[in-house]
């Protein structure tokens, strides 16, 4: 793995790969957010408007595909009152563990599931918004850009608003509006953001609940087939811009959209579906999708297959990969420094010279690597709830160094032709019971020194140099972490 485009977010996340489906409301359902999540990505429940029934039952297919973290979706402002309430509530007995929401910011709805220990993103449209995001609790903000598929709160081009964002965030940021490839996040990642987020490329996959017409379509649009439009309004508070491909409404086929007349074009079970509204064309949907709204990002017109998305991901990062070049030439020069054999006791004389063998340093690295995961991930997502900057910074220091140890550590595992663990070390569940920030703290630096106890018992029985060299260097990191701790 490329360890440049394995970003702090995805520890924070809880995933590998800093690419997040969008929680688009009706295409991202259990199935897709499965499979993302399960392909390395984060995945959110599109769940704006749905009973706490299907989020339930939704949540619980997720979680009996996969055992990874994913998140919900959910839009206050295109929400009746009692039925967010009652979303709210389903998401909180469910204990989802991160929630996204987009349009009118909602400062108290954040603090509410911040102080229930949900981890919120705000996906916002300006770098006004994403500061008052932030000022209300807000963990990780994704910055939309005005090439975004479905309802675009942005109003500037992405790179614009993620320049900006980034500047003043003190958490996260994540890129939305207009993707589809490998470039766009090696680009993103330059200008600061620490990922992007997915909606229309992830739409069209086989896993997507989208209709099958949507999703040929996409596939079917070439560069500028998008438009901008106010047309379909009905069911959300007025004046939402949406992004969709043209189509008959959007060419005025059918009359002035705001003149009141109301016009059946479908149906969801007993639901109908009116021309104008904001429903697109879903699986379980049938009627005239022509005139539904045909929601497409501005990268549709890259768009030119229906694969898995597990295949669309995998494509993506070998092209992220293939184009980061810092990272590959940094690679390169560690993988050179590598290539001659490397030097592991497993012969009887060796062992019995006290070195210890591949297999031993095959688990030892693992158990190290579960360990510097659950470090990363817990000190990511402590920092986004320190109160001072000391403090943050720290955390921030620590998880980077965790991360850079990660790398280390996965390189030497694939060097001795092992296979690394995917597991994330209990420590991250044990730290996270610490309510208390200076608690979780020394008990990071507890586990800090645990590392460093089981370097040392390692060091001496280390043959080769180079890993030698490596394990001394992130035992004085570890010592230098400690220290500045405590
Ligand atoms: C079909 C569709 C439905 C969407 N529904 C939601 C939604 O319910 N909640 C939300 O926060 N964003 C929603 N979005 C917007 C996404 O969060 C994201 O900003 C957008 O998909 C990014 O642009 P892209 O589609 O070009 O990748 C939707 C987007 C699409 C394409």
């Amino acid at each position: 793995m490329n360890t440049g485009l394995h970003t702090p977010v995805c520890d924070l996340l809880g995933c590998e790969f800093p690419i997040v489906l969008a929680g688009m409301g009706g295409p991202a359902r259990s199935e897709l957010v499965a499979a993302v999540t399960k392909a390395g990505g984060f995945g959110f429940l599109g769940m704006v408007r749905e009973s706490p029934e299907l989020i339930r039952a939704e949540v619980e297919k997720v979680r009996a595909a996969t055992d990874r973290d994913f998140g919900v979706n959910l839009i206050p402002a295109a929400t009746k009152p009692d039925l967010l309430e009652a979303e709210i509530a389903a998401v909180l007995a469910a204990r989802v563990p991160v929630v996204c929401l987009f349009w009118d910011l909602s400062a108290e709805l954040v603090k509410r599931l911040r102080g229930e220990g949900v981890l919120v993103a705000c996906q916002v449209g300006s770098a006004r918004e994403a500061e008052d995001a932030q000022a209300a609790g807000a963990q990780i903000v994704i910055a939309q850009g005005v090439e975004a598929g479905g309802h675009v709160r942005g109003t500037v081009p992405r790179r614009e608003i993620v320049r900006a964002v980034v500047k003043s965030a003190h958490v996260p940021v994540l890129a939305a509006g207009g993707m589809s490839g490998g470039r766009d996040l090696v680009e993103m990642l330059e200008l600061g953001a620490q990922g992007i987020v997915l909606g229309t490329a992830l739409l069209a996959t086989k896993e997507s609940f989208a209709h099958d017409y949507h999703k040929q379509r996409i596939v079917a649009a070439r560069p500028g087939d998008t438009v901008h439009t106010l047309d379909f309004h009905v069911n959300w508070p007025r004046g939402a811009y949406v992004r969709v491909l043209q189509n008959s409404v959007t060419r005025r086929e059918h009359g002035d959209p705001f003149d009141g007349h109301r016009e059946a074009i479908g149906k969801e079970g007993e639901r109908t579906i009116w021309l104008f509204s904001t429903d697109s064309p879903l699986k379980d949907m049938t009627g005239d999708f022509e005139k539904m709204a045909l929601y497409a990002g501005e990268g549709a017109g890259a768009i030119e297959n229906i694969p898995s998305a597990a295949d669309r991901i995998a494509a993506i990062m070998a092209e992220a990969e293939a184009l980061q070049p810092k990272e590959t030439a940094a690679a390169a020069t560690s993988e050179e420094k590598l290539s001659s054999p490397v030097c592991y006791a497993n012969e009887a004389s060796d062992q019995y010279a006290g070195y210890a063998t591949r297999e031993e340093l095959i688990a030892f690295c693992n158990e190290l690597l579960e360990a510097e995961r659950a470090g990363a991930r817990i000190t990511a997502r402590s920092s986004t709830e320190a109160k001072d900057s000391a403090t943050r910074d720290l955390l921030r220091d620590i998880q980077k160094d965790e991360a850079r140890w990660c790398a280390m550590l996965l390189k030497w595992i694939a060097h001795l032709d092992g296979t690394p663990s995917p597991k994330v070390g209990a420590f991250y569940e044990k730290c996270l019971a610490f309510t208390d920030l200076k608690e979780r703290i020394a008990f990071i630096n507890r586990g800090q020194g645990w590392v460093v106890k089981k370097l040392r018992e390692m060091l001496p029985k280390v043959r080769d140099d180079r890993m030698h060299a490596d394990f001394k260097a992130m035992l004085e990191s570890h010592e230098e972490n400690i220290r500045r701790a405590s």
